[in-house]
C-alpha cells in the first residue's frame, strides 16, 4: 500500500517488545508493504516502556510511541468496573479484558495522528483479546484495516526464531516461556503449559504477585479502605490516587497470599480454558466495595445491581466496552453509588481477606432497630399483623389447592419414600 507520492502507508502496531511483535515489525513491512509505527502502553504491567520504544526503533519501526495510560486506565476503566461489581463468572476481575479496549482506543487516536491506514495486534485466533481489539477498532474506526499477523502467519516459535535470525533482527530469545502471561495493574493472568490440564495444581512458578498462603506471615495485617461514592480514595486514612492505591494494595495483600484465582472459564469463542489469575488489590477492593454497598444500598438496589453486575462483566469480557448498552448501564451504576461512601476494615491473613468492620455516614443500619438490648425501637407488635398479611397468599393457596381433599403436604423434591407424618 502506498500513496500517490509513492510514500508507503503506515500501520500502528500494538508492540510489547517480545518475539512475536518483533517479528511482526518486519513481517508486516514485507507482506503488506507498510511502514510500521509501534505502539506501547503502560497500564501498570511493570515494564520500562521507554526501553521498549527504543527497542522498536532498533528493530526497524519507522517510529515508536510509548504512552503512560495508567491513570486513564484506573479512572475510566477499572473504577467503573469495580463500582459495577463486574467479575466474570464470579471469579475473574477482568484485568486484561479492561485493558484491551483502552489500548485499542489509544491506537485509533495514534492512527489518526500519524495518518495511518491500518492497525495491527499480536493476538492469536482463538482468544478473547482479538475480539476486544477488533470490535473496538471496527466500532471507533471502521475505515482502518485490521492486521492480525499471528492469526495469519501460522509460524511456530522455531520458525519465528529462524525469521529473526535470517534478517538480523536484534531480539533476545529468552528461554521458552513456561506460560502465556498478561498483566496490568488490575491483575495478572497465566495460562498454557502444565495449566492446560485442569487437574494439575498450579506450580509455584505460575505465581508472581502473591506468596504461597502457607508461607504468608503468621500475624495478620489490617487495612482500612475509604470509599467516596463507590470509589476507593484512601488506604489507612492516607489519600492516594488510584494507581498508587492499587499498587500498595497489590503489594500488601499479595504478601499475605491473597488474590489467587484458579478459573476454568468460558471464552467468547466457544472454548473452555483454564486460567490462573492473581489480583490481590482487585479481590480485596471488590470485597470491600460490596461491603460498603451492603451498608448503604437498599435490599432492592443490591439485588438489581447484582443483575447489572453480571451483564456488565459479560460486556467487558466480550469486547463491548464501546457500546450504547454499556453507557446505559454505566449511568445506572454511577447513580447507584451516590451514597456508597465510608470505610471498610479488612483483615489479611494467610491467603484470605476478611471484612471485619464497616461504617458510613450514609449507613442504613440502625442500631436501635437491630438491637436485642436496651433502646430497642423496633415495633414488635407490628410484626404480628405484617406476618399475617405476608403469609396470607401462601396460606390461601395451601387451603385451596395443596391440602385439598384432606391430602397431607407433599414435600417438594425430597428423594425418599419416607415422609414426615
Ligand atoms: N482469559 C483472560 C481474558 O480473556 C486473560 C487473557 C490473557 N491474554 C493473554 N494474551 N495472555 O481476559
Amino acid at each position: 500500500m502506498a500513496d500517490a507520492k509513492g510514500k508507503r502507508d503506515k500501520v500502528i502496531l500494538a508492540y510489547s517488545g517480545g518475539l512475536d511483535t518483533s517479528v511482526m515489525v518486519h513481517w508486516i513491512q514485507e507482506k503488506y508493504n507498510l511502514d510500521v509505527v509501534t505502539f506501547t502502553v503502560d497500564l501498570g504491567q511493570g515494564e520500562d516502556i521507554e526501553a521498549i520504544r527504543q527497542k522498536a526503533l532498533r528493530t526497524g519501526a519507522i517510529d515508536a510511541i510509548a504512552i503512560d495510560a495508567r491513570n486513564l486506565f484506573v479512572d475510566c476503566f477499572v473504577w467503573p468496573a469495580l463500582m459495577a461489581g463486574a467479575i466474570y463468572e464470579g471469579k475473574y476481575p477482568l484485568a486484561t479484558a479492561l485493558g484491551r479496549p483502552l489500548i485499542a482506543k489509544l491506537m485509533v487516536d495514534a492512527a489518526r495522528q500519524f495518518n495511518a491506514r491500518a492497525v495491527a495486534h499480536g493476538c492469536t485466533g482463538k482468544g478473547n483479546d482479538q475480539v476486544r481489539f477488533d470490535v473496538t477498532f471496527q466500532t471507533l474506526a471502521p475505515d482502518l484495516r485490521i492486521i492480525a499477523p499471528v492469526r495469519e502467519w501460522k509460524m511456530t516459535r522455531d520458525e519465528e526464531i529462524a525469521f529473526v535470525r535470517q534478517r538480523n533482527i536484534p531480539v533476545e530469545i529468552n528461554e521458552e516461556n513456561l506460560f502465556s502471561i498478561d498483566q496490568n495493574l488490575w491483575g495478572r493472568s497465566c495460562e498454557a503449559g502444565v495449566l492446560e490440564d485442569p487437574w494439575v495444581e498450579p506450580p509455584a512458578e505460575a505465581f508472581a504477585w502473591t506468596v504461597d498462603p502457607s508461607k504468608a506471615p503468621d500475624e495478620p495485617a489490617y487495612v482500612v479502605i475509604d470509599f467516596d461514592q463507590g470509589k476507593p480514595v484512601s488506604l489507612e486514612g492516607k489519600k492516594m490516587d488510584g494507581v498508587a492505591l492499587i499498587g500498595h494494595l497489590n503489594k500488601l495483600a499479595g504478601a499475605h497470599g491473597i488474590g489467587r484465582i484458579d478459573h476454568v472459564e468460558n471464552r467468547l469463542v466457544g472454548i473452555k480454558s483454564r486460567e490462573l489469575y492473581e489480583a490481590p488489590a482487585g479481590v480485596v477492593l471488590h470485597m470491600a466495595h460490596r461491603e460498603i454497598e451492603s451498608l448503604t444500598l437498599s435490599r432492592q438496589a443490591m439485588r438489581f445491581k447484582s443483575i447489572v453486575a453480571q451483564e456488565y462483566a459479560d460486556l467487558i469480557y466480550n469486547g463491548q466496552w464501546f457500546s450504547a448498552f454499556h453507557q446505559d448501564l454505566a449511568q445506572f451504576v454511577l447513580s447507584s453509588q451516590r451514597f456508597v461512601s465510608g470505610q471498610v476494615r479488612v483483615k489479611l491473613f494467610k491467603g484470605n481477606a476478611f471484612v471485619v468492620g464497616r461504617k458510613s455516614e450514609n449507613s442504613l443500619y440502625s442500631k436501635s432497630l437491630a438491637t436485642y438490648e436496651k433502646g430497642d425501637l423496633f415495633d414488635h407488635d407490628a410484626a404480628k399483623g405484617f406476618i399475617r398479611l405476608w403469609g396470607l397468599s401462601q396460606q390461601t393457596q395451601a387451603q385451596l389447592q395443596l391440602l385439598k381433599g384432606g391430602k397431607g403436604f407433599e414435600l417438594p423434591g425430597v428423594l425418599t419414600d419416607k415422609r414426615p407424618e
